[in-house]
């Protein structure tokens, strides 16, 4: 039956995905954006403008306008977020109002609108170090960004009203999500993927941190978007955060050996790691697999190829700054 879901931060690059698939699956999407992320018009850039989801433009920190969009939703995605590690660093206090104030809106407004189920979007930077390399639900997290922070509070929160309050949700951590349309902000460390794809076709060289050996469990954007739909539609996923992730680690020197096979190869500069970039690991997918009946299928060779023939028809949309 065709449900009346709300997505938050529905236009962007996640969010504009599960926009898409839950159209196909029949249910009408109400969208909450701010369009704060990029600096171009990405609403029709990455397509949902010209869906049939409705659009409402605003943030998630305005109360009124989060009450109409709630009252609007039988279900909620929150995916709206300060979506960027290095800048939720530099910007603590967007970080703060955004990923807390915001969520506390979207929470509480869920609760009192008589949500059935609301699906939180965190993410596997709520780990941070825990000297492991493969992550499991069951670890403590230590975040070392203040971005996994504000993570970690948002699920806490999210499950806690599940709790307390008898509100269904569930949460979701993703893993290193790449494909497209996944464009770079500015000062970004994250979305090597993109990055690399993007200085590739411009002729210059990458730039790795380390010897390229770290770990990251990179995620086809697609099977993210299918992970955190079922996470809503599943009651059985109700309660619980689940890892969003292919539980296979992967190289940085082994994606940019991909991406040099697709576009040519240009060289490779080594630095130094910044603040907050962990040494990395991949996702224990256990749980997700036993709750959600579920496991991603795009392969890295094939989410590489999608995303790399996604860019060259999209060049205009490689930054400047890059
Ligand atoms: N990309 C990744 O690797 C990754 C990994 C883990 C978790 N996540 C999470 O997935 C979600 C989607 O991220 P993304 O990668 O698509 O980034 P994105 O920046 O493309 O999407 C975030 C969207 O939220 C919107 N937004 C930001 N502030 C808002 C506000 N105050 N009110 C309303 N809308 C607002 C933006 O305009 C944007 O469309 C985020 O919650 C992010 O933290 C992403």
């Amino acid at each position: 039956m065709s449900k009346n879901i709300l997505v938050t931060g529905g236009a962007g690059m996640i969010g504009s995905n599960i926009t898409k698939k839950l159209l196909e699956r029949g249910n009408n999407v109400i969208v909450l954006d701010d369009l704060s992320a990029y600096p171009f018009d990405y609403l029709h850039e990455f397509g949902v403008g010209q869906s049939d989801a409705e659009f409402i433009k605003g943030s998630v920190l305005d109360k009124k306008l989060v009450r109409l969009a709630t009252k609007k939703a039988d279900l909620v995605i929150h995916a709206a977020a300060y979506a960027d590690v290095g800048a939720c660093i530099r910007n603590y206090h967007e970080d703060f109002t955004v990923n807390v104030e915001g969520t506390q809106n979207i929470i509480e407004e869920s609760l009192k609108r008589g949500v059935t189920k609301l699906v939180f979007v965190s993410s596997a930077s709520v780990y941070g170090e825990n000297g492991k390399t493969i992550f499991s639900e069951r670890d403590a997290c230590f975040p070392v960004s203040t971005y996994g922070n504000s993570k970690l509070w948002g699920e806490h929160q999210a499950l806690l009203f599940n709790q307390l309050h008898d509100l269904p949700t569930a949460a979701v951590r993703y893993f290193s999500v790449y494909g497209s349309p996944q464009v770079p902000k500015e000062g970004s460390h994250s979305w090597c993927v993109a990055i690399f794809a993007m200085l590739i076709l411009n002729k210059m060289p990458i730039k790795i941190f380390g010897n390229g050996t770290q770990v990251r469990d990179f995620t086809h954007v697609s099977d993210i978007a299918e992970g955190t739909i079922l996470a809503l539609e599943r009651d059985e996923a109700t309660g619980y955060a689940l890892n969003i992730g292919t539980g296979k680690p992967t190289q940085i020197g082994t994606v940019a050996a991909k991406l040099f096979e697709q576009l040519g190869s240009t060289p490779i500069n080594y630095e130094p790691h910044p603040k907050g970039d962990p040494f990395g690991a991949y996702a224990d997918t256990k749980l997700m697999k036993s709750i959600l009946n579920w496991e991603p299928s795009m392969s890295l060779d094939d989410g590489i190829k999608e995303y790399c023939n996604w860019v060259r028809q999209n060049t205009h949309l490689i930054p400047d700054w890059l």
